[in-house]
C-alpha cells in the first residue's frame, strides 16, 4: 500500500463526497447571506439552511426549530452550558457531569465551580459507565443540570442515556449531552433519552469542519439560554453571525446520509473494527482492549488498545504511514497519559502503551490487513529492542 492509512476518525473525518456536492452550488452562484431578505441570492440561502435544519432536526427526533447551527461541538456545548446556567432558578445551584468528558464540556464547567456552582464529577466504571444508580444517587432537589456525553471519544463507551435522561428528569434536572462522537454513528433520540439540549459536529461524521448544531428542547420542559455573544441576532440570537451557508448545507446532507444509512454502515464498520482486534489479536500476546468489552454497547469504529511494554508514542512514530492517536487528537503530543483512561483506572503501564485507531465511512478491508501487519511488525520491534 502506497498510502497513507486513516485509523483516526475520533480526531476527525475525511467530507463524504455527496456532502462535497450538495455543498458546492453554496461556494459558487448562490452565495447570498441567508439573512438577506430583498433578493433571490438571499432566499435561496435561507432555503437551504431551514432545509438543513429539518436534516439535522430528523436524525435526533427533534423539530427544526430546536436546531441551532453553531461552529462545532466546543460552541454548542459552551452555549448549553454556560447559557442554560444563566437561567437556572436561584435555588437550583447543582451541577453533576462526569470526569471522562471532553474537556469542551470539563473547562466551561469548571469555570462555573469557580463562579460558585456545585459540581460533583462522577467516576464512571472500569468499562467507562455511568450508571443510572450512580446518577441517581449524586441527584439532589439543587440539581439544576446534568453533562453526560452520549460516547467517548477515546474509549467509544455509549452512555446508557434513555436511562440517565430518565432519572434526570424525575429530579428535575435538565440533561446535556455531548454527542460528537456518537452524532452520525449510532441513533440518538431527544425524546426517548429526554435530552434537553445536545451538540454535535459535523466533521466527526464526514461534514466539513467549523460546523456543528445545538439542539435546545423547545417541546414539554423548554430551555431557556441566553446567548454568550452578541451582535446580528441570527439563530434567535443565541449564535449571531453570518450563517455559514455552505457548511450548514453540508452538515444537513450529512445528517440525511446519516439517517437513512447508519445501520448499515455501523454493522460494515464493526465487522472491520472486530477484523482489526482479531487479527492484532492472533499476531501478538499482550493486548488490552480500554473500554467496553460488549461491542453493542461501544463506538462501532472504536478500538483503544494497549500493548504492555510497548512506548505509544515510540508505536505511533514508528507506525509511519498508518495515520491513528496515542491519546486523544487534543492531548496528543502530551506524554502526559489520557486522563480518561486514568479515569477507568488503566494501569500507568498501560495508559502509555495505548494506541487509539478510528474506523469509519471509507475505511476499506484491504487497509484493515495492511493496518494488522503493521501493527504486528511495529509492535514485535519495540517489544524486541526494550
Ligand atoms: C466528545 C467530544 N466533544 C467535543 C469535541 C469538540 O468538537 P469540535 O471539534 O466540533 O469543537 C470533540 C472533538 O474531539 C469530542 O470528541
Amino acid at each position: 500500500m502506497n498510502k497513507q492509512v486513516y485509523l483516526d476518525y475520533h480526531a476527525t473525518t475525511p467530507v463524504d463526497p455527496r456532502v462535497l456536492d450538495a455543498m458546492l452550488p453554496y461556494l459558487k452562484d448562490s452565495f447570498g447571506n441567508a439573512s438577506s431578505k430583498t433578493h433571490p441570492y438571499g432566499w435561496a440561502a435561507r432555503e437551504a439552511v431551514e432545509k438543513a435544519r429539518s436534516q439535522v432536526g430528523s436524525l435526533l427526533n427533534a423539530s427544526p426549530g430546536e436546531i441551532y447551527f453553531t461552529g462545532g461541538a466546543t460552541e454548542s456545548n459552551n452555549i448549553s452550558l454556560l447559557g442554560a446556567a444563566l437561567h437556572a432558578p436561584a435555588e437550583r445551584n447543582h451541577i453533576i457531569t462526569q470526569s471522562t468528558e471532553h474537556h469542551a464540556v470539563l473547562d466551561p464547567l469548571r469555570k462555573l465551580e469557580k463562579d460558585g456552582w456545585r459540581l460533583t464529577v462522577l467516576h464512571p466504571d472500569s468499562e467507562g459507565f455511568i450508571s443510572a444508580e450512580a446518577l441517581g444517587s449524586a441527584l439532589d432537589e439543587h440539581t439544576f443540570l446534568v453533562s453526560i456525553m452520549a460516547a467517548n471519544n477515546e474509549i467509544g463507551t455509549v452512555q446508557p442515556l434513555d436511562e440517565l435522561g430518565r432519572v434526570a428528569a424525575e429530579a428535575g434536572a435538565l440533561l446535556h449531552c455531548d454527542a460528537a462522537q456518537a452524532a452520525g454513528k449510532i441513533r440518538l433520540d431527544v425524546e426517548s433519552s429526554a435530552i434537553s439540549m445536545l451538540s454535535l459536529s459535523g466533521h466527526k461524521f464526514c461534514a466539513p469542519k467549523g460546523v456543528g448544531a445545538l439542539y435546545r428542547r423547545k417541546r414539554g420542559n423548554r430551555v431557556r439560554l441566553a446567548p454568550l455573544a452578541l451582535g446580528g441576532g441570527q439563530e434567535e440570537g443565541l449564535r449571531p453571525g453570518t450563517l455559514n451557508v455552505p457548511g450548514i448545507v453540508g452538515l444537513g446532507e450529512a445528517c440525511r446520509i446519516a439517517a437513512e444509512e447508519l445501520e448499515e454502515e455501523a454493522q460494515r464498520v464493526g465487522r472491520l473494527r472486530d477484523l482489526l482486534l482479531d487479527g492484532i489479536r492472533r499476531g501478538i500476546p499482550d493486548v488490552t482492549v480500554n473500554g467496553p468489552a460488549d461491542t453493542d454497547k461501544k463506538l462501532p469504529g472504536n478500538l483503544s488498545l494497549s500493548f504492555k511494554g510497548v512506548d505509544g508514542s515510540a508505536l505511533i512514530v514508528s507506525l509511519g504511514d498508518l495515520a491513528a492517536s496515542a491519546g486523544s487528537a487534543c492531548t496528543a503530543g502530551n506524554a502526559e497519559p489520557s486522563y480518561v483512561l486514568k479515569a477507568i483506572g488503566t494501569p500507568m503501564e498501560l495508559a502509555v502503551s495505548t494506541l487509539r485507531l478510528g474506523l469509519g465511512r471509507f475505511t476499506t478491508e484491504e487497509e484493515v490487513t495492511y493496518a494488522i501487519d503493521r501493527i504486528i511488525e511495529t509492535v514485535g520491534k519495540l517489544r524486541r529492542v526494550r
